[in-house]
């Protein structure tokens, strides 16, 4: 642990230890479920060509469901598969009842419109929570019962930590940077649901400094390294990185060693912020942990059986 993290210990939100705990809970909802109900959640997840970050994503995943006793099928399709074929397999499996979740991992080869693939799978089985069913049911706040929202799962964990360390909500100024439908968004709706005062921010936001520093939580989801700066954050403020960006690292003993930053200046926001999730270690191990806990969820409604509340 680098000295800023071991002064500031305190502050820090450990995302990988807040997943491991939701994973086991969700491990331990998915063995009642099979004794009560005979029922054992699934999810199939789709891979087309070999990205290789993309690779890393899909075997994380596979394995994190595996543990936790969902059952997990890989399918990898060539990067020249055409787009309906694409379509034939999402077909194939929305009619398999004993798949519970689909996963299409994006992005897709060139040849492939994401948004037709999206629309394609069965909303009730959408565990990314992108179909425009499930935003739509988000958007007008419709998150429980049987045709309740599946939540897009980087704002489902980020919520759930900022839960965790914050308690209620209500009230608070919130300033999500970034504006995209998988995290910017939902990560609005979610926390106006949660009665904040939410402020979407973007590249063309006027000051956008200033803006930042208004908020008591900030969620930086741009994709830009290290571009929230200390003095962005208001002191005391809750930060949640969403970035994962890929840079040089040089050390002595490796001059080309690459290594990952989230979209704050973490050295500095630490010495200011309240709490802040760190990357590696933060958001993303909840992400996978939220799909798990999307599929279980999915799984129930679509077998009418009361799904866990997480
Ligand atoms: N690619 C990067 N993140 C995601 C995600 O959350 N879901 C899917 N389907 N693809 C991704």
């Amino acid at each position: 642990m680098s000295d800023l993290k071991a002064r500031f210990a305190d502050r820090i939100i450990d995302g990988k230890a807040f997943a491991e705990g939701l994973r086991a809970r969700i491990g331990a909802a998915v063995g009642e479920i099979k004794v009560a109900h005979g029922l054992t959640p699934s999810l199939a997840v789709v891979l087309v060509g070999e990205d290789p970050a993309s690779q890393v994503y899909v075997r994380n995943k596979g394995r994190a469901a595996e543990a936790a006793g969902i059952v997990a099928a890989d399918h990898r399709l060539d990067a020249t598969t055409s787009q309906d074929e694409l379509l034939a397999l999402v077909a194939t499996l929305n009619d398999d009842p004993t798949v519970h979740g689909i996963l299409v991992q994006l992005p897709l080869p060139d040849q492939i419109d994401p948004a037709a693939v999206i629309d394609a799978i069965d909303p009730a089985k959408d565990v990314d929570g992108f179909h425009v069913v499930n935003t739509g049911r988000l958007a007008t706040g419709q998150m429980s019962g049987p045709n309740a929202a599946l939540v897009p799962c980087t704002p489902l964990g980020c919520r759930m930590m900022l839960e965790d360390r914050l308690g209620d909500l209500s009230g608070l100024e919130a300033v999500v940077l970034g504006r995209s439908n998988i995290v910017g968004k939902p990560m609005a709706q979610l926390l106006t649901q949660a009665s904040c005062t939410v402020t979407v921010a973007h590249s063309r936001t006027r000051d956008l400094a200033a803006v930042c520093r208004r908020a008591d939580i900030l969620v930086a989801a741009v994709g830009r390294p290290q571009m929230v700066q200390g003095d962005w954050i208001k002191p005391g403020a809750a930060v949640i990185d969403v970035g994962i960006n890929r840079v040089p690292k040089p050390t002595d003993d490796d001059p080309d060693k690459m290594g990952l930053v989230g979209d704050v200046d973490f050295d500095a926001a630490i010495a200011v912020a309240g709490a802040i999730t760190p990357v590696p270690g933060g958001v993303g191990p909840m992400t996978i942990a939220c799909l798990l806990a999307n599929t279980v969820t999915a799984a129930c409604r679509q077998n009418g059986v009361e799904a866990p509340v997480w």
